[in-house]
């Protein structure tokens, strides 16, 4: 009898922490490395802050949340959000009739939208940008060319 409690009450607890485990990384999916977390940060903050000389805009004006909700035009005109940013890219633009990567739309957001001067490729400021978005898509699977969530 005690021996089948204990088995109860064994399993319970293991679907319990399963359970808290499953939902604790679908909210936060952890990054091990104290240096990228260091460049994430650093993307995160200029996300939010940097004007990159332009109109005032900053990348949250329209990619709220940190880009983690669905977007939102100064039109207010609804876009969707970059959670999955990184795992669509790259992806056909009909528009630019080309590929584009994940730096090139860094760089298309920074000259049109926020009418400032793109960072170079290869510089520290566009990576750190590029890593930023990346963690967003943290353990989605990659899916080129798939649709923004
Ligand atoms: C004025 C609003 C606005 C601002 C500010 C803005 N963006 Fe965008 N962003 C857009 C729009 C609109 C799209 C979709 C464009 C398209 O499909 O060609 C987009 C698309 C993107 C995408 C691709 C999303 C996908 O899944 O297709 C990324 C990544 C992105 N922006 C990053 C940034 C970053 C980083 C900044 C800051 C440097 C920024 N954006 C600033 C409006 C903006």
């Amino acid at each position: 009898m005690k021996a089948i409690r204990l088995l109860i009450q064994g399993s319970r607890v293991f679907a319990v922490t399963t359970f808290v485990s499953l939902a604790v990384s679908a909210v936060a999916a952890p990054v091990a490395d104290p240096q990228l977390e260091k460049v994430i940060g650093q993307g995160k903050d200029a996300f939010t802050h940097n004007t990159f000389n332009g109109n005032g805009r900053v990348c949250q004006t329209c990619h709220l949340s940190g880009g983690m909700a669905p977007g939102k035009l100064p039109d207010g005109k609804v876009i969707p959000s970059l959670a999955n940013a990184a795992a669509v890219f790259p992806l056909f633009k009909p528009r630019q009739g080309k590929v584009v990567t994940l730096p090139d739309q860094i760089r298309n957001c920074v000259e049109g939208a926020l009418e400032g001067k793109a960072p170079a490729y290869g510089s520290d400021e566009l990576n750190a940008l590029v890593v930023y978005v990346t963690s967003l898509s943290q353990g989605k699977p990659i899916d080129m060319g798939g649709k923004p969530q």
